[in-house]
This record gives C-alpha cells, structure tokens and sequence, in this order.
C-alpha cells in the first residue's frame, strides 16, 4: 500500500543508501551553493508536477516544513530518489519548495516536563510558524468517563461502535467546534474521562484536557500515527498505563497520565524498509504488534535490489515489553528472481506488509490480521490476505489469500523503469483497515475485511471460509477500502475511496466513492450513499485547479441511529443508519481556526485515515490528512473538538 500508509518517518530509518550521482546539474555545484530549482527540476517534478497520481502536488509540497522534505529525502520514503545528493542539495530543494528558506521541524528529543506557573512551551508547527503548548493549570487525575473511547476501535472486535456517545440523533445538528489545535498529521485520539491523548508524525505526544484543548503533557520525541491504547493496569504508578507503536520500529509504554516511559522494547524489525503504522492492540497480558514496510518505495531506485521486507504480526509481554513470538505473513524461503542491468539483482517473494491494527478475539484465543500486497513477481500465499494467529504461539490457525499475484512496486508506471518492476504488475489491492469481528442474529459471528479492491469479504472465524463476497467499489491503488469501516449490531458500514478515478475525467464516473451498508449475513448491499459533489477548496491549493476530490477513504465512527464520515472534501457527514440519509454536514475546510496552540487562520483539509472518536458527548477528528493518505494534504492538520451547541 505504498501509496497510502507510510507516513511517518521522524528520524527513523538507518540509510543504507547506495549512491549514484544522477541528474543534479554540475554547473549548480561547481558554484558552490546547490541549486533547489535544477535539483527539483531534474530529480522530482517528472512525478511531482502531476505525472504521478500518488505523488503531493509541487503545492502540497511547498507547505511543509523544510525539515519534513529533508527527513523524507534522507530517511523516509523518498530516500531513493535522493541517492547521490548531498545534505546541501537535499536542503537547497527543501529551501526551493517551500521558499522560506526557514529550517527547523522535527522534534527535540526527551519528554517536556510539565511547566510550573505560567511557562509556555515552544513549538514549530510548520515553515517556521511557531505555535505555544498551553500547558493545563490543573491536571486533575484521569476518571472514567460514562463512554470513553479508549482505544483505536472502541471496541476489541474493532466496530467503531459507540453504544453510549452522550450525544443523540437530536444533538447532532447543533454541533459546533468547540476548540480545535494545531499539528502535523497523526493518529487518532483516544479518550478516557476529560482526557485526550494523540499522536502525531512530527515527533509530540500529547495528553490534552477535552474540555479546552490544555496540554497535560507531551513527549517530544515519538513519531507515530497508532491510536494510544489507555487501559488501568498496576504497571503505571497513576493506575492508567498506555502503549505507541513508534513509527521507527520499537513499542513504549507510558503511564498515561504523567507521560513517564514505562518500557520501551527491542527493535521489532531489522530490515532497514520497515515501519509501524497499525496501532498494537492489548490481548489480555500481551501487546499485538502488527509490521510493515515501505520497501515499495526504496524500489523507486535503480540501484535498489528489491525486495527482501516481509510483513509480520509480534506480540509483546504487557508488562515488560519483551519478545514473545513473531509470525512473518510471507514463509517461503528468499530466492534469487534475476540479475538486474548494471548490478545488483531482484530476489523475492516479499511483502505481505501488515498495515492495519490487528483484531482480537480472547473467546477463540486468536488474533486475525489483514496484509498488503506482494512486491515481487515470485508466487506466494501471504499477500493480500486474512489470517488467523494462535495468540499464544503465533502460529497460524487459517490464512486466506484473497487476491494472487498482487505484485507491486512504486514507480513502474511510466515515470521510469527501476528494473524491480514485477511481471505483470498486480493492481495494489492491499488491505489496510482492521477487519471487524461482529456478531449477528442467532449469536453467529462474521469476520469482515474491506479491501483496496472494493470487495468486502465475510468469512467464517473459525476456519477462514469465505461465506460471502460484495464488490462495492471499483477498486484501485487508491480505492476500495482504505483505512476502516463500521458496525453496529445490525449494519456494516463501508466507505469508499476510489480516488484515482476522480482526478481523470475519463473514468469520473467509474469510481464509487460513497458509504454504503451491507447486511452482514449475506453481504447484500442494505443502502448507497454516493459521495455527494460538494464544494471543496484545499488551503494548499492557492489559486490552482484543486485536487481536492471527493473520495472517502476515511474510517467511520457509528453511534445509534448514525454514521458519521469524513470526506476528502474536507467534508464531516452524519448518515441516518437506516436509510443513508445525510443529517447533518459540516464543511471543515470552508474556514479557518485559531486554535488552542496560538496559530491564526489555520486551515483544515481532507478526512483520511483513522476517522473520528465520539466520547462522552463530544467529537473528536482530524481535518487535514491524519498523516495518512499524500493526496490533499496541505502538510498540517487541525484537531477539531466538537460539542454540543460548542459548549
Ligand atoms: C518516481 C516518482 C517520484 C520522484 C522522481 C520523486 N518523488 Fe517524491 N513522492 C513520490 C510519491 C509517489 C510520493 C508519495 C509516497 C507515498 O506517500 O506513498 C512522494 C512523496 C514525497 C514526499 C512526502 C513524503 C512524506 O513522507 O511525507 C516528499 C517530501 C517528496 N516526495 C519529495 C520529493 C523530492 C524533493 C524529490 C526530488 C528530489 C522527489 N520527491 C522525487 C514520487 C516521486
């Protein structure tokens, strides 16, 4: 999944890079200072510019952090195309994009003590613009609340059903933001009493105060997009311990209310591609890790000999942080595929990356994890698949792979041979959102996974057998099912993406782009509800034909009687759950904030990734990207906090 999931890569990863010193023209270095034009100009427009539909537009680029375009070229997902230039060529292109020249970003390292009197932390939140922690006067200890949302999926079985929301089908027209906080993109909050913690990809994690957005504490040096599990337990001194998959590759445990670090385990994965992104899920004494990669992208490279990464799911000892099992999703050996053309060769099978939180189930004693696509041509039966894992051993119970073949690598369209690219190229059908375990009338339970494809499968979690299958979207690298969909006790509810679609007028009318909901017995499509044409400016598009589309690729949060949804529009929908009648809309991007950490008119984006948490009468949601999906970022989100009437 390429495409969507890779998203945070702080200072993460140990560059192996080999180096070729393509394109940067002599003449710029012969004159001392690198020139950023001639190294965008020949190194990233061919992709930048609109040639790859992946790709964040040359605007989108520009409202980063100069920092963020540097980490991405030396240790995130651009690292390839970046082989042979120098960290002054890196920053002279950083300097070009954004064309403030300003540096900085990122994170300093170690844990913020909470401030005493009125000392107010510092914080750059992008190209420069300095935001301010403010920092909670009283830091009340966390309480229950009477509907908390404490972890990614409310729920073990990983519905996003909030039984109890404090909020009824009545509330919802009168909801109005009630504070809203600047950051880059990262997870989705989690809620315990009036206490909201959140990650996010420049490295800050935060406990805040739901009531006005106050910061309680933060980290300053963990990157990371997973939703901060909060559960009681003895092994924090508040009673209240919590658990982040770091982007680069280990797990730590925080009590939750103090944000001292608890544990912090090995690292999880050698392979230098490799990344968390799924959110690690607590079964019983055990931490469920789920591991993926953007080795995809390193493929991007001529020198690159794709592809060695193959996708994992570990589990941890709660209490310690310690190594239990690791179950690779791919078990066939590594073989040589070909010599590659200059050096080097391509060797495989590989992939089968876990991008998604894992569900688990103690009644069986298993956890089912969804993985993405292959990334080489060598036949396997890993990729794009539902699995079921003995939660005490690792081992598996049943594996289903649903689409063969799925062979994919970035960069094999026609923006350049790499020489890693598989034959013949599969349709980058991962899965990427948690599947659900529900139970239906009579007491059955179904197993449902949403794919890229469009296809909704339901499967029987006993034994992996497929009881049905729906195709509800049209499917692409960016399609189908992206991040999540939702269930109540009756419906699942089914967003689609189906972006690629959107932006060629050719196939406008192809995608499917919408909610739908599926009985859960049969998979027959209950009601539709196709993304309505609404209008839609990105803060970054400033005066260009906006990539803003339609498509809604985000998780959904349920309630009784609702649905609510997020667009790429940057639009937030509440669904009648009986008949998929749109109760409420609110455009988040059609004004501006000044929000809690002192930014002025900071604009929101599109919906993606993870989707809103509802808890104790109020809704908690990201406008502005999650850190997840490229497409209509503008670099920066808004948390946004919504309540009744604003109160
Ligand atoms: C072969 C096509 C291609 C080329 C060449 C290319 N890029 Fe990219 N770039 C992409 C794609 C595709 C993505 C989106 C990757 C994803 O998120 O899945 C991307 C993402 C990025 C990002 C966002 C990364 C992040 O982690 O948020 C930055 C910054 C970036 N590119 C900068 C550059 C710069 C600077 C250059 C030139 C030195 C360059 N790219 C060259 C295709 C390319």
């Amino acid at each position: 999944m390429s495409s969507i999931r890779t998203w945070l890569f702080g200072a993460a990863l140990a560059a192996a890079a080999s180096v070729s010193a393509l394109g940067v023209s002599g003449a710029a270095r012969a004159q001392g200072a690198p020139d950023g034009q001639a190294i965008y100009e020949t190194r990233c427009k061919a992709c930048h510019d609109g040639g790859n539909p992946r790709a964040p537009s040359r605007a989108d680029l520009g409202q980063r952090a100069p920092a963020d375009i540097v980490a991405a070229l030396t240790s995130g997902i651009m690292q390839p195309m970046a082989a042979g230039l120098s960290d002054a060529d890196k920053q002279a292109v950083a300097a070009y994009l954004t064309a403030s020249g300003a540096q900085g970003g990122g994170g300093g390292g170690g844990r913020q003590a909470r401030p005493t009197g009125t000392e107010m932390p510092q914080v750059e939140i992008k190209n420069g613009v300095v935001g301010t922690d403010p920092m909670c006067t009283t830091n009340s200890p966390i309480k229950p609340g009477p509907a908390d949302w404490s972890n990614m999926g409310v729920n073990p079985n990983n519905d996003r059903f909030q039984r109890n929301p404090g909020l009824t089908a009545a509330d919802v027209s009168k909801l109005k933001v009630k504070w809203s906080f600047s950051m880059t993109g990262g997870g989705q909050p989690a809620v315990v009493g009036d206490w909201l913690w959140v990650t996010n990809r420049s490295g800050k994690f935060y406990a805040l105060d739901t009531k006005t957005g106050c910061v309680h504490w933060a980290v300053n040096d963990l990157v990371s997009r997973t939703t901060p599990m909060i559960v009681k337990s003895t092994l924090a001194p508040s009673g209240w311990a919590t658990f982040i998959s770091q982007s680069n590759k280990i797990v730590r445990a925080f009590d939750a209310q103090t944000g001292k670090e608890l544990w912090r385990s090995e690292m999880l994965e050698a392979h230098p591609s490799s990344v968390l992104t799924g959110t690690p899920m607590i079964a019983g004494d055990r931490l469920i890790v789920p591991i993926s990669s953007i080795e995809e992208a390193s493929a991007m490279a001529k020198t690159y000999s794709c592809c060695t990464f193959r996708g994992s799911v570990a589990a941890l000892d709660l209490k310690t942080g310690k190594l239990l099992w690791k179950t690779p999703m791919i078990d066939a050996p590594l073989q040589t595929i070909r010599d590659k053309e200059g050096g080097g060769k391509v060797q495989g099978p590989a992939g089968a990356a876990v991008w998604a939180a894992p569900t688990v189930d103690m009644k069986r004693g298993l956890v089912y994890a969804v993985t993405g696509d292959s990334y080489t041509d060598i036949n396997e039966n890993g990729s794009d698949s539902i699995v079921a894992l003995d939660l005490k051993t690792g081992k598996f119970k049943w594996r289903r792979q649903v689409t063969e073949k799925d062979n994919f690598v970035m960069g094999c369209g026609p923006t350049g041979p790499s020489g890693n690219c598989p034959t013949p190229l599969g349709p980058d059908y991962d899965f990427g959102a948690p599947p659900i375990l529900m139970t239906i009338a009579g007491g059955k339970q179904v197993l449902l996974a949403g794919q890229k494809s469009g296809i909704v499968y339901g499967l029987n979690p006993d034994t992996g057998a497929l009881l049905w299958k729906t195709i509800v979207g049209a499917g692409s690298a960016l399609g189908g099912v992206e991040w999540g969909m939702g269930a109540d006790d009756k419906n699942l509810y089914v967003p689609i993406s189906d972006l690629v679609y959107l932006f060629n007028p050719a196939t406008k009318d192809k995608g499917k782009a919408g909610v739908y909901a599926l009985n859960p017995a049969d998979g027959k499509i209950v009601w539709s509800a196709p993304a309505p044409d609404a209008p839609c400016v990105y803060a970054s598009d400033k005066g260009k034909p906006s990539r803003c589309a339609k498509a809604q690729p985000a998780a959904p949060a349920v309630i009784p009687g609702l649905v609510f949804e997020g667009g790429l529009d940057g639009w937030l929908r509440a669904y009648d759950s009986k008949t998929g009648k749109i109760v409420w809309a609110d455009s988040t991007t059609s004004r501006t904030y000044d929000t809690v950490n002192g930014i002025k008119g900071q604009p929101g984006g599109g919906f993606d990734g993870m989707g809103p948490t509802i808890a104790n009468g109020m809704m908690f949601v990201t406008s502005g990207n999650n850190g997840a999906a490229r497409v209509g970022s503008n670099g920066v989100n808004v948390l946004l906090a919504y309540s009744v009437d604003g109160k």
